[in-house]
């Protein structure tokens, strides 16, 4: 329908009666389509249907009474503005609907006190936000989810929801800078759940500080205690969401085989090491512990239990973290320099280092190990940066892509595990979207409609080299 306008607005003004006639059109089919969907996104509040089995996830959308008008319930996540199948393929005139809705998107975002209100009754909460609350077959083995989070209730808890399974175990930490109703609603959430946890202690993350490696510490440690039978570590923040269904993750994560999925990088540091010895961020800490190479990473890691293990428990890690706090984003360099150094017998990390440790320009050149596209990808992140991306069709905040419809196409079949990011007020339909897509394949993997190829995963250099336990 827009194209039609679009076109007829080039076609020199001949189409003027068809413009006007298209566009009356145009309002009242659009107006119809967004009041069915405002409607039908609440779902009704009877909650007699059985979410223990996926099946009864897509109910036939039932007629609705309102208890609360603002509420945002999605039982069925089927989005009703858009096709969401055709934005993933691409189809333009879908796209661009999708962008003409986004600026007139005016829904209610739920808030901490709603959150608040709602987990007053637990199973109500679940069976009403439509939590999976079966294991499907996949809980011979647990994720353990660290996720970080300072605002957008809402987001936080669908990725939750998009996440949840009862053999995993998460822990929130919960920014000091957000408000204290915040960290009292996502508490009220986790009380639903037995293996949802809120650590106590609220740090105040600042950028490039320890302060942002201390949270991850703390939720590792929780998660370490909570349970013995995890097998991986996944950390992410709430503006986050899964690219795979839990059971893809599972058979991707049994792939790697115990190794780490960590990014890790020297080359990119020479640029910034020209005329200097050491790169700035590790320049005033003084020389690292004995014998470890240094390498910069990206802030997300999957992580294997005993990787987890050594990172809290062996002296040589302790010693680096300590080493770390003299550096510039601490964060960035102490799990990729625990995953790039052999000699340190780290499980599931990188055996493949050509440099010598220590600090030689020859040694940056060398570029060994280096994360890239062919030989060791880093799967962890779907992430536009806006130095290595072609186009953004969202916006760029803090040089990282915030994604919008017309970047939905080459998430389907992307081989990464997670995509950063989004924002629940920018283009809120394509999260609604990402979201109708990842319910469809747990439906259809449940349904036996769909399956799933994880030999690209088996076959991965950072899989075949790595360090065993
Ligand atoms: C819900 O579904 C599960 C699995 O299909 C079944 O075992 C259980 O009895 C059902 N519960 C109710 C209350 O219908
Ligand atoms: C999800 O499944 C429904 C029902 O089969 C289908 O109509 C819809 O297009 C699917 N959505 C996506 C994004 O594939
Ligand atoms: C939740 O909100 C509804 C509608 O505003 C209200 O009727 C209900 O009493 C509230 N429940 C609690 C526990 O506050
Ligand atoms: C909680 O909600 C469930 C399902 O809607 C209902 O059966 C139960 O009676 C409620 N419990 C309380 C204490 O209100
Ligand atoms: C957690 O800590 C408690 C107390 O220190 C200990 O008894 C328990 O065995 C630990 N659990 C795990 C899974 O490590
Ligand atoms: C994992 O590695 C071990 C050897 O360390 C091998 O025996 C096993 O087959 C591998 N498993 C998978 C799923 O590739
Ligand atoms: C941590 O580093 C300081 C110097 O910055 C040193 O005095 C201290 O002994 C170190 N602690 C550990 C546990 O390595
Ligand atoms: C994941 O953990 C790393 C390592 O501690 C940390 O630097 C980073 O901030 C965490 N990232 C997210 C997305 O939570
Ligand atoms: C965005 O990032 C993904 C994976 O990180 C990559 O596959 C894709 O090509 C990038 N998009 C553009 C336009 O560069
Ligand atoms: C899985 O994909 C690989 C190529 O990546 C292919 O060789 C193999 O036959 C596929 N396996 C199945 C069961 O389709």
């Amino acid at each position: 329908m827009s194209w039609l306008i679009y076109r007829s607005f080039r076609s020199n003004f001949r189409g003027l009666l068809l413009l006007i006639i298209c566009g009356i059109t145009f309002c009242l089919l659009n107006y119809n389509r967004y009041l069915a969907c405002a409607t039908s996104s609440a779902f009704d509040q009877e909650g007699t249907s059985n979410v223990t089995g996926m099946l009864s996830l897509f109910p036939t959308v039932r007629p609705l009474t309102f208890q609360r008008d603002k509420a945002y319930f999605v039982k069925d996540r089927k989005v009703k503005q858009v096709n969401c199948a055709a934005i993933f393929d691409g189809d333009e005139s879908e796209t661009a609907l999708e962008e003409r809705l986004a600026s007139e998107d005016k829904r209610y975002f739920l808030q901490p006190i709603d959150y608040i209100n709602m987990t007053s009754n637990c199973s109500k909460f679940i069976l009403e936000r439509g939590y999976v609350i079966d294991s499907l077959d996949e809980n011979e083995f647990p994720i353990a989810f660290s996720i970080l989070m300072y605002t957008a209730i809402e987001q936080a808890e669908r990725l939750l929801r998009a996440i949840y399974r009862p053999q995993n175990v998460y822990c929130f930490h919960i920014d000091s800078k957000s408000g204290i109703d915040l960290y009292h609603a996502m508490s009220r959430i986790a009380e639903c759940f037995d293996n949802v946890h809120v650590l106590e202690k609220r740090v105040d993350v600042q950028w490039g500080h320890m302060s942002v490696l201390e949270p991850e510490i703390l939720c590792m440690k929780y998660l370490w205690n909570r349970s013995a039978k995890w097998k991986y570590f996944i950390n992410l923040t709430g503006m986050e969401f899964p690219l795979k269904t839990n059971y893809e993750l599972v058979r991707i994560l049994q792939a790697y085989n115990g190794s780490n999925d960590i990014e890790g990088t020297i080359k990119r540091l020479v640029i910034k090491l020209l005329g200097r010895a050491i790169p700035d961020r590790w320049a005033n800490a003084g020389p690292p512990p004995k014998d470890i190479a240094l390498t910069k990473g990206g802030v997300q890691i999957i992580a294997s239990r005993g990787f987890v293990d050594f990172a809290l428990h062996d002296p040589r890690a302790a010693e680096l973290l300590n080493w770390t706090r003299k550096t510039m984003h601490p964060d960035e360099t102490f799990f990729t320099t625990l995953n790039h150094n052999p000699i340190l017998g780290v499980p599931g990390s990188y055996r493949v280092l050509t440099n010598s440790y220590n600090l030689k320009l020859s040694n940056y050149l060398s570029g060994i190990p280096e994360t890239d596209e062919v030989v060791k990808p880093f799967l962890a992140r779907y992430i536009n940066w806006s130095w290595d991306t072609l186009e953004c069709h969202g916006k760029y905040v803090h040089s990282v892509c915030t994604h919008s419809a017309r970047d939905l196409p080459p998430m389907k079949d992307s081989k990464k595990l997670f995509v950063n990011k989004f924002h629940q007020e920018f283009h809120p339909l394509a999260y609604d979207c990402l979201e109708e897509l990842l319910l469809n394949r747990t439906r259809d993997r449940h349904l036996g409609l769909s399956s799933f190829n994880s030999t690209f995963y088996s076959n991965l250099d950072f899989v075949k080299n790595r360090v065993e336990p």
